[in-house]
């Protein structure tokens, strides 16, 4: 009821024309069932403030322009996967990505509802092989494991997509293998090194992460994926570059023919570099959306400034904004960050 009672008072607040006996009806249906529905503007506003809330999240400029889904009419395991599927296809939009969250029925006393397994819609499976290798995504490892334990093959390759597990309120799993018309991904080439083609890199063009829950209004919303575009050092710098994830810089940094037995020659700022100069030049070649961490830096710093003009403070967690790729050189290093949590949100 306090959280419902905060949300009423920031949504009174920020759109305009809204019906003052809107609480009331709020307030018993909460008296008498413990929940409340959203109407369709609030479910979206709400979904956007959650966005615009989240403080680990550079991106956050756009959040007024988040397509908001509503599927909470969907019940059925079948009903939210193929809204899931129509997810990644709405939001690759021909490669002009647009920001989405889907939105299913949120929990009840009683009644948890829905759950998606996966850490995001798309994404690729790991292996351990008996060498104790693994091949592909190292943090899929188990979530891939209990896929197999339910029928799934994979083909076995470091970039097999991973089906989609939901589980339902009785606690079973469910099992759908990813359409093929709903993942586009982009093939890794370089503009001068004619070898990185030769890698077999490839990665996904929308990062949709679906475990997380939206708060808001003191609704539990568990099932609430949510997809924006990518920046090019979560790809290059991380998920390329992470000795945890796909490790390729010792790879990448032979076939430059530098010097790994030393941290001296800077091998690794200098594969980095070239794999993260690999995804920018790919992605804009395929058409598809993915930003920079220098503009992203000064959108975010944009943001900021608009927020204060509109007479709102900015939480942000520095560890998340500050891009994993020259820092230093970034708009967002000088700033001064303030980390807390409101509601609405998205939590894990
Ligand atoms: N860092 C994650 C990944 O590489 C995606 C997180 C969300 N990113 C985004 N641009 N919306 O898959």
């Amino acid at each position: 009821m306090a959280e419902a009672e905060s949300w009423w008072a920031q949504y009174r607040n920020e759109r305009p024309a809204v019906d003052e006996s809107r609480w009331a009806s709020i307030k018993s249906s909460i008296e008498a069932t413990g929940v409340w529905e959203m109407s369709s503007d609030e479910l979206a506003w709400s979904a956007r403030i959650a966005w615009r809330n989240n403080t680990r999240c550079i991106g956050r400029l756009f959040w007024r322009g988040l397509v908001v889904r509503d599927c909470r009419e969907s019940e059925r395991p079948e009903e939210v996967a193929a809204d899931c599927f129509e997810h990644l296809r709405l939001a690759f939009n021909g490669g002009k990505i647009r920001p989405m969250v889907t939105l299913f029925s949120p929990q009840r006393p009683g009644r948890g509802g829905i759950e998606i397994l996966n850490h995001q819609l798309a994404r690729y499976a790991g292996y351990r092989r008996p060498d104790g290798q693994v091949v592909g995504e190292p943090e899929s490892l188990d979530l891939t494991e209990l896929a197999q334990s339910l029928g799934w093959e994979g083909k076995g390759t470091a970039f097999d997509l991973l089906p989609l597990l939901l589980k339902t309120a009785d606690g079973e799993v469910h099992l759908f293998p990813m359409p093929d018309d709903c993942v586009h991904e982009v093939e890794l080439a370089h503009p001068s090194l004619e070898w990185f083609q030769e890698l077999g890199l490839r990665w996904y063009s929308v990062p949709a992460i679906s475990n997380m829950r939206m708060q808001a209004g003191g609704l539990n919303f568990a099932a609430a994926p949510f997809s924006g575009w990518y920046m090019s050092t979560e790809i290059g710098s991380r998920n390329f570059g992470d000795q945890e994830r796909y490790n390729m810089l010792p790879q990448i940094a032979e076939r430059l023919g530098l010097d790994t037995s030393s941290p001296r020659s800077l091998w690794q700022e200098r594969a980095l570099l070239e794999v993260n100069v690999a995804v920018l030049h790919s992605f804009s070649e395929a058409g598809v959306t993915l930003t920079d961490h220098h503009t992203a830096s000064d959108e975010f710093v944009r943001f900021v400034e608009k927020e204060r003009e509109a007479g709102r403070e900015v939480y942000a967690n520095r560890d998340w904004i500050v891009p994993p790729m020259s820092p230093a050189r970034c708009s967002t290093w000088d700033m001064e960050f303030l980390h807390e949590h409101r509601t609405p949100n998205f939590f894990l």
